[in-house]
C-alpha cells in the first residue's frame, strides 16, 4: 500500500498546494474540509467543520474505519476572525479550530500513524515557543479579543501542543514537527474587517508563493527529523527552549476539556498494546472503611475503556456499587519494572457479560468457557451472577 496523506486546510493555501503536490506524485491524499467543491480532484474528502470538537470526532471515526495506516498527518486549517466568535460547543472559534482540533487529530489518530513506517506530524501555525505570552486565565480571550493576537496566541499552544506530544509520546515512532512557514501568499481563510484586509492585502503583495513555500515542507515529510519534536522556521532548524511545565499544563487543561484520560509517563501505545496481551490486572477498590481492596482481574479494552468481569456479591462489587473510584495496575510479566497505573470511575453492567467470558477465556486460556470449567471445576463460576466492569480512565500514570 502507497502512502496516506491526511490534510486539514487542504481545500486551500498551504495544505492545498500540499494535497496536489502529493497527488500528482501518486500518493493516496485525504482532505478535511468544510467544501468539497474546493479539494483537490484526486484527493479523498472528509467532511468536518474543524471548529467542532462534535465534527472532528466524526472525521476522527471515518478516518479510522476507512484507513489502517496514516503514513502524514498535516495540520494547515485555520480561519482568521476579526470579531470574537463563540463556536455552538461554548469554545472560542480560533481555540477550537486552530488549537483544540489539532490536539485531537494529533492524538486519536496516533495509532494509525502509528502503523505507518515512518509516520510525520506536520503542524503548521507560528512556532516560536514563548509560553510566558499564553493567557492562562482567558485562553478564550473574553477579554480584549483582537483577531491576530488570538492567531498568534494559537500559534502558541501549537508549540506547546508539539511539545507535550513529545513528552506523553503516544507512540515512539511518530515525529512531530512544528512548522512556521514565514508569510505565504494564500487564501487566508476568515472573516476580517476592512483594516484588516487591506493589511493581508499588502502581506500578500511580497509574501512567497504557495509553490515555493511548500517545497520546505516537502522536505520534512519527505524525510522526517531524527528526533520525536523538531521546529523549523522558514526551512531553517529552531531550538526553543524547552517549558514542560508549560506544555503539561496545558495538555492536563486540554484534557479536562474534551474529557479526555490525562497521560503521564506512559505511552497510549503500549497501553494499549500491554492490554491487548494477556496481561493480569489488579484492581484496587475503597472498603466501607476507607480501606483499599485489591484482586486480579482478566481485562480486556474497549477504546481506551478497561473492561473485566466481577460476580455480585463479591466484596469488589459491593465497593464499586458504593464508590465507583476504581485503580487498575497492569504490568508486563516480561518487564515488570515498567507498569500503568489506570485511575478512573466504574459503570457496571449485565449485558453481554457471557460474550465478554467467553472472550476473557479465550485471550487468557486458549479455549472455551465450557472446556475450561470441564478441565478446571474448581474455576466454574457459571452459577454466580456476573456484572461487566468498565473502567472509563481519567488519569494514567507509571513508566510503560
Ligand atoms: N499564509 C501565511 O502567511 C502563514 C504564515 C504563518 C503561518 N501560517 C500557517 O500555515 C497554515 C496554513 O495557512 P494558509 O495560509 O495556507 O491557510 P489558508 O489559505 O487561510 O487556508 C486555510 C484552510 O483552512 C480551512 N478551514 C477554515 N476554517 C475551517 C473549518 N472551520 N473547518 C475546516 N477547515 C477550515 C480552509 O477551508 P475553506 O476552503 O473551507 O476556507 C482552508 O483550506 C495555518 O495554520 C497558518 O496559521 C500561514
Amino acid at each position: 500500500m502507497g502512502s496516506i496523506y491526511v490534510i486539514t486546510g487542504g481545500t486551500d493555501g498551504i495544505g492545498g498546494a500540499l494535497a496536489r503536490a502529493y497527488l500528482k506524485r501518486g500518493h493516496e491524499v485525504v482532505v478535511i474540509g468544510r467544501d468539497q467543491a474546493k479539494a483537490p480532484e484526486g484527493a479523498h474528502f472528509v467532511r468536518a467543520d474543524l471548529s467542532l470538537v462534535g465534527e472532528t470526532r466524526a472525521a476522527i471515526a471515518e478516518l479510522r474505519s476507512r484507513y489502517p495506516k496514516i503514513d502524514a498527518l498535516v495540520l494547515c486549517a485555520r480561519h482568521l476572525q476579526s470579531e470574537r466568535r463563540v463556536t455552538a460547543e461554548g469554545f472560542e472559534h480560533n481555540f477550537a479550530l486552530y488549537y483544540l482540533s489539532r490536539f485531537l487529530l494529533s492524538y486519536e489518530l496516533a495509532d494509525l500513524l502509528h502503523a505507518a513506517d515512518d509516520p510525520v506530524i506536520l503542524n503548521v501555525a507560528g512556532p516560536g515557543p514563548n509560553p510566558e505570552r499564553v493567557r492562562w486565565d482567558d485562553l478564550g480571550l473574553e477579554s480584549g479579543y483582537d483577531g491576530i493576537a488570538a492567531m498568534f496566541q494559537g500559534g502558541l499552544l501549537n508549540d506547546l501542543l508539539g511539545e507535550g506530544f513529545a513528552l506523553n509520546r503516544p507512540s515512539e515512532k511518530i515525529r512531530y514537527v512544528l512548522v512556521n512557514p514565514g508569510t505565504v501568499n494564500t487564501s487566508f481563510s476568515g472573516s476580517y474587517d476592512e483594516g484588516v484586509a487591506r493589511q493581508i492585502e499588502a502581506i500578500r503583495a511580497s509574501a512567497t508563493p504557495v509553490d515555493v513555500a511548500i517545497q520546505p515542507l516537502m522536505a520534512l515529510l519527505d524525510a522526517p527529523p531524527a528526533s520525536p519534536l523538531s521546529v523549523f522556521i522558514q526551512g531553517t532548524p529552531h531550538t526553543p527552549a524547552p517549558d514542560p511545565g508549560a506544555a503539561r499544563r496545558l495538555d492536563t487543561l486540554t484534557r479536562k476539556l474534551l474529557g479526555m484520560p490525562v497521560l503521564r509517563g506512559v505511552s497510549a501505545m503500549n497501553l494499549r498494546e500491554l492490554l491487548d496481551s494477556p496481561v493480569f490486572g489488579v484492581i484496587g477498590t475503597v472498603q466501607p472503611g476507607g480501606e483499599p481492596h485489591q484482586s486480579v482481574v482478566w481485562v480486556k479494552r474497549d477504546g481506551d475503556d478497561v473492561l473485566f468481569m466481577i460476580a455480585e456479591g463479591s466484596r469488589k462489587e459491593r465497593n464499586l456499587r458504593r464508590d465507583p473510584r476504581i485503580n487498575v495496575l497492569v504490568t508486563p510479566a516480561d518487564a515488570p519494572h515498567t507498569y500503568a497505573s489506570i485511575q478512573g470511575t466504574a459503570t457496571m453492567s449485565r449485558e453481554g457479560t457471557h460474550a465478554l467470558r467467553e472472550e476473557l477465556t479465550m485471550k487468557y486460556i486458549g479455549t472455551s468457557y465450557a472446556e475450561h470449567i470441564r478441565r478446571t471445576p474448581e474455576a466454574d463460576h457459571s452459577h454466580a451472577t456476573v456484572t461487566t466492569v468498565r473502567v472509563t480512565p481519567e488519569r494514567i500514570t507509571g513508566r510503560l
